[in-house]
């Protein structure tokens, strides 16, 4: 049995059933979280995209010139582009992923709209120690790039964790930048998670579509409903799958009864204050230097060295 059929299969027993939202990501998942990004209600994608355009020169300078791009996560985005088109002469863009296709996708597509750049794609697990690749060019200094506010979708013991990771890689004269979503009326969380044309409900029932594909489950997808609320009191989003009815789903040897009206846990979506951030950045031994927002202060983007 694979280790991810495993940690599936294990979230499954647990007395709430979870499942982690990196098996969102098959390629019809990659391609709504695509569409998500440009529904009128999901405010992060676009807000943070302002944010770096507003600041670019600002985020430039910072950086300051031959500096390697490490990218936590695969990298197609808008927002990177962006940012290499404005970095001053970076000497590596190295994307870290764990879905090889995408991430060899999406690398050569970069590499193509940036000749001259060196690519290296790693594929990895970020949210395990990983070694960085030998450029050609020497970079003056290591710049960790996460941006989505991806960093929610951690537990904050992992998110910690995660922090420490990045701040290894960053090195001594390095830096972390990164996006993170912010705390607010969450009627404006809820509705970002609850699009009236219904495709976030699409890409969490997805998850269950490609783990009957790839992992050999049997879930009546049909019977289940998307459900997102905000909890106010840790501060994030929770998204579930809620099956309308009594089943019995079986794998390998193992059935797995799931009740009328239970849940299986799918994803996390944290929303942090400035403070809040602050102190786990701190605690992670960076010292936040510069944080950018939108007028409406619905998303930050942040600046943070070795403290
Ligand atoms: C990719 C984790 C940043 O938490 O907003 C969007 C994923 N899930 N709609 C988020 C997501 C449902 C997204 N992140």
């Amino acid at each position: 049995m694979s280790a991810a059929l495993a940690e599936i299969l294990a979230g499954l027993r647990l007395p709430e059933k979870m499942i982690s939202p990196k098996y969102f990501y098959d390629e019809r998942g990659s391609q709504l979280f695509d569409e998500i990004t440009h529904l009128p209600e999901y405010y992060p994608t676009e807000t943070e995209l302002g944010i770096m355009l507003d600041n670019m020169p600002e985020i430039c300078d910072l950086i300051g010139e031959k500096a390697s791009l490490i990218e936590f996560g695969s990298g197609s985005s808008r927002k990177t582009r962006a940012l290499l088109n404005s970095l001053h002469q970076p000497a590596v863009y190295v994307p870290v992923d764990i879905s090889e296709d995408h991430l060899l996708l999406s690398a050569e597509k970069i590499r193509s709209e940036h000749p001259g750049l060196e690519v290296l794609p790693v594929v990895a697990d970020f949210t395990q120690p990983f070694d960085l690749p030998d450029p050609a060019i020497m970079p003056l200094r290591n710049i960790v790039y996460f941006p989505g506010s991806t960093i929610g979708n951690f537990t904050n013991d992992i998110a910690q964790e995660l922090l420490g990771f990045m701040y290894q890689e960053a090195g001594a004269d390095g830096a972390l930048l990164i996006g993170v979503d912010l705390q607010k009326d969450p009627a404006i969380i809820e509705r970002a998670y609850n699009d009236s044309a219904g495709v976030t409900a699409q890409f969490n029932l997805n998850m269950l579509t490609h783990l009957n594909r790839e992992f050999g489950f049997d879930f009546d997808v049909e019977a289940f409903t998307h459900s997102a609320h905000y909890d106010a009191d840790e501060g994030r989003m929770e998204i579930r799958l809620i099956s309308g009815k009594r089943q019995v789903v079986t794998n390998s040897d193992e059935r797995i009864q799931i009740d009328d009206g239970e849940s299986i846990l799918t994803e996390y979506s944290h929303k942090y204050t400035l403070e809040g951030f602050e102190k786990m950045a701190q605690r992670a031994g960076f010292e936040v230097r510069k944080v950018w927002m939108d007028q409406g202060e619905l998303f930050s983007v942040q600046y943070c060295v070795r403290g």
